[in-house]
């Protein structure tokens, strides 16, 4: 049962176990979210599971008939033990939400319904959800059974503290479906890039005139967050270097936020320390105000220019610390792709550089695609049209992992 590598999960199987808790009811979008991955997904639910959500509601997101009883009955066609089965086949067994009762029931090695026996059975992965009332969270039984758990090598996301809906306030919320599929995601992955160090640096920045007023560009963070979740659902330690952006980043990083060039050169300059590879996917600003105006310029100013001084370039700048590192750099560039992303390879001592097209539908800033090509030396290592950026992420960790 080896890992998937690149971007594609297809072909990977889940056997999804939902339990008797009330967060139940979040287990439909759970089994959408895996199946968006392109991930085959085996529902089983225990008695109690049924009582909060419907067999049918799964059955249907899932595309798969639900698994619920250990008895099933006699079959005409019957050639496999159900449990086993389920159990042989998973990549992943992921239990959302997970009851304090089948924690219980795991910890003790009881295998008294269909889903304990598949748990006890599996040689996959586990990954669990806790989610109930806070005082039976944090009920030294409940504690107990979850250290056992964890000594086993079980994986658990922790709950999240808020309202419950019990009525207490407290840690026992079970987190939101993209969260969930998110860590199940990670589980399926080959950790091929595990015990390598990253920096990634992503999205704008701002370069500021007044306390209103800033100049900046069109960058989303998109690209750069594609490289940060496929960097650490793959094993790396990451570290993201990133400016203002909406975006959100995959949970496992460790993220700076900075606002303008300077501030992601002193942010750079400190997480380089250690790193095996720098990968600069931000589109760091060139210019900055030659100064700045401590309060807002009014209308009445009748202002028509702001004088504009260069920023430190942070690639030149960190060159002398690159020791042996891998630096990848991205070039966005209008026209002349290859010719102006060689020169920058170059002049920048860049190991690697991406070159995408922006000023086109579908490439570039804050789009889902890009289009144009790796480069290495001299030659072109690869061409890109409309990919996914995620699928690029792929592509671009797949030649560093060969070169690192
Ligand atoms: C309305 C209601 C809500 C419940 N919510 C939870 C819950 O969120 N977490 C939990 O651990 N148990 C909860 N329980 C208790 C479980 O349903 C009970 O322990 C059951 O035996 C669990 O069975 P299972 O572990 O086989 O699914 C709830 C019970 C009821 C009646």
């Amino acid at each position: 049962m080896g890992g998937a590598t690149g971007e594609d999960l297809a072909g990977r199987t889940v056997v999804y176990g939902i339990t008797g808790g009330i967060a139940a009811y979040k287990a439909p979008m759970v089994v959408r979210g895996l199946k968006a991955l392109g991930v085959d997904v085996h529902t089983v639910m225990t008695e109690a599971a049924t009582h909060f959500v419907t067999p049918l509601t799964l059955q249907t997101v899932s595309g798969r008939a639900v698994c619920t009883e250990l008895f099933s009955g006699l079959s005409p066609d019957a050639h496999e033990v159900e449990h086993i089965a389920l159990a042989d086949r998973a990549d992943l067994l992921l239990i959302a939400p997970a009851t304090a009762d089948f924690m219980a029931k795991m910890a003790l090695g009881l295998a008294d319904d269909l889903l304990s026996c598949v748990a006890l059975a599996t040689k996959a992965p586990i990954l669990v959800c806790p989610s109930m009332n806070v005082n039976m969270y944090n009920h030294p039984a409940t504690r107990k059974n979850i250290e056992v758990l964890k000594e086993r090598g079980v994986h658990f996301l922790e709950p999240a503290s808020g309202e419950l809906a019990c009525g207490w306030e407290g840690a026992g919320r079970l987190p939101e479906p993209p969260r969930i599929v998110a860590e199940a995601k990670r589980h399926l992955y080959q950790k091929d890039l595990a015990g390598i160090s990253m920096v990634i640096t992503c999205g704008p920045t701002a370069e500021d005139i007044d306390p209103v007023r800033f100049i900046t560009n069109r960058s989303s963070g998109k690209m750069g967050a594609a490289l940060v979740e496929a960097a650490c659902v793959r094993g790396a330690n990451v570290k993201v270097v990133s400016g203002p952006v909406a975006t959100e980043y995959a949970p496992w990083a460790e993220v700076v936020m900075v606002r303008s060039a300077e501030a992601m050169l002193d942010a750079v300059t400190e997480g380089l320390k250690g790193t095996d590879v720098l990968i600069m996917a931000a589109a760091v600003a060139d210019y900055t105000p030659a100064s700045y105006r401590s309060s807002k310029i009014k209308k009445k100013d009748r202002l028509t220019a702001v004088e504009l001084k260069s920023t430190a370039d942070i690639l030149s700048t960190i060159k002398p610390l690159k020791r042996d590192a891998f630096f990848v750099g991205f070039a966005a560039e209008t026209e002349n792709l290859s010719d102006s992303a060689r020169q920058k390879l170059v002049s920048k001592g860049l190991d690697m550089i991406v070159a995408n097209r922006v000023g086109e539908a579908g490439s570039g800033f804050a789009s889902d695609t890009n289009s144009g090509l790796i480069l290495v030396g001299p030659g072109v290592l690869d061409t890109f049209e409309h990919l996914e950026k995620e699928a690029l992420a792929h592509k671009i960790l797949d030649y560093i992992r060969e070169r690192v």
